[in-house]
């Protein structure tokens, strides 16, 4: 078939969109300052001065419960010299204190005091606040857009919110290893090559034997409007051969307040633009993608379990996380050869299969309307006359 008579709709990104430095500009300020970020936990923030942090595209930010009980979301940029006030999750003082200079802000945005602050000839206090952001909160998960004209959270997320109201991930908390409450791993590739590969399960198959050993990927059901979607897929009932993942599926039973028609499945969600979520019986991950440069990208993980997390549920989560750090290295193994593939003047983009990668064609739409520049280099990558004739 000739490539080019291919409908675009189905066809992937050009490779130089993973390479453009211009796109990967474009696709912070247009995407990711625009779009609803996951940053916490309902359970991190229940008390005045607690707080999370993350990035929302290239906007340090910090959520925080304030003493009158408002969740608020701002900058966690010092209006002085721009060092970031805090860091990580935990609990603040009464006050935001910045470490470079002291400068100290009110848990609703407003600076509080600036040592020294008879040598600032033109500072007018009541001038100084931290901007701040939108704030949302569905299914006890926290999310913040920098946008003020973005569509609301719950637009944004269509049928997933229900979704995770029903399996009550609200009720969770968040798992501490070793104290900490996130888990980070960065990436050598372009962020859309590892959301491309999150996205779609046509290659689980072909890559990852030991979940096909677990679960049956083809019975999967799900909803999703434009933007978001959930899927669940059931577990395989017959012992897989190997025992590590025999012990794994002796151990599988829902947490409580999981509904009764979760039994034996396993739950997935995507959410716009780079959320994802594996949802077990046992505990619930969520993982975040955050491009940190054109070939550089950090996944950040929160683990989620049930407040009286028993023994079996633990080392069912543990076997899963081993699990998973084999799956990781797979998926690690296949999207190292597309960034590698995806720079070669030979390729320019491939054909879309309309139903294993569904989401990979939904996902690719959205960027290619938020991203004009993705058509001009479409069009320079196979000429302009071909691309308007697909
Ligand atoms: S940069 Fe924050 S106090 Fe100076
Ligand atoms: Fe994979």
């Amino acid at each position: 078939m000739d490539p080019s008579k291919t409908p675009t709709a189905t066809r992937s990104l050009p490779g130089v969109a993973y390479t453009d430095p211009v796109l990967y500009e474009q696709e912070l300020k247009d995407v990711f300052e625009r779009a609803w970020i996951l940053v916490g936990h309902v359970s991190e923030l229940s008390e005045p001065g607690q707080y999370v942090t993350a990035n929302v595209g290239r906007e340090p930010v910090v959520v925080v419960r304030g003493h009158d009980g408002e969740l608020r979301a701002m900058s966690n940029v010092c209006r002085h010299r721009a060092s970031l006030i805090l860091e990580g999750t935990g609990q603040t003082r009464s006050v935001m204190r910045c470490p470079y200079h002291a400068w100290t802000y009110e848990l609703d945005g407003r600076l509080a005091a600036a040592p020294s602050g008879q040598g600032f000839a033109c500072l007018d206090r009541d001038q100084v606040a931290l901007p701040q952001f939108r704030v949302g909160i569905a299914g006890g998960l926290v999310f913040c857009c920098t946008d003020p004209d973005q569509m609301s959270l719950e637009d944004m997320l269509g049928p997933v919110a229900p979704y995770l109201d029903w399996l009550n991930i609200g009720g969770l908390t968040v798992h501490r290893n070793d104290g900490a409450a996130r888990w980070t791993e960065d990436f050598e590739e372009n962020w859309k090559i590892l959301a491309d590969n999150y996205l779609e399960d046509y290659h689980v198959p072909v890559a990852h034997p030991a979940l096909v050993r677990i679960v049956e990927v083809k019975g999967t059901i799900g909803d999703n409007n434009d933007w978001c979607e959930w899927s669940r897929a059931p577990y395989r009932t017959r012992p897989s051969r190997d025992p590590r993942e025999r012990e794994y599926q002796s151990l599988i039973r829902r947490m409580p307040g999981m509904p009764e028609e979760f039994e034996g499945w396993m739950g997935h969600v995507c959410i716009w633009p780079t959320t994802f979520m594996e949802i077990y019986p046992h505990h619930v991950d969520t993982w975040q993608l955050e491009p940190t440069g054109l070939f550089s990208t950090r996944a950040t993980t929160m683990t989620l379990v049930h407040p009286d997390e028993d023994a079996q549920a633990r080392r069912a989560r543990a076997l899963m996380r081993e699990l998973n750090v084999d799956i990781m290295g797979e998926d690690v193994d296949i999207t190292t050869r597309v960034q590698r593939g995806v720079q070669a003047p030979s390729y320019h983009s491939g054909i879309l299969n309309d139903e294993q990668e569904f989401s990979v064609i939904r996902f690719q739409r959205r960027l290619r309307e938020l991203l004009p520049r993705i058509t001009e280099l479409e069009a320079t990558a196979t000429g302009a006359s071909s691309v308007a004739s697909s």
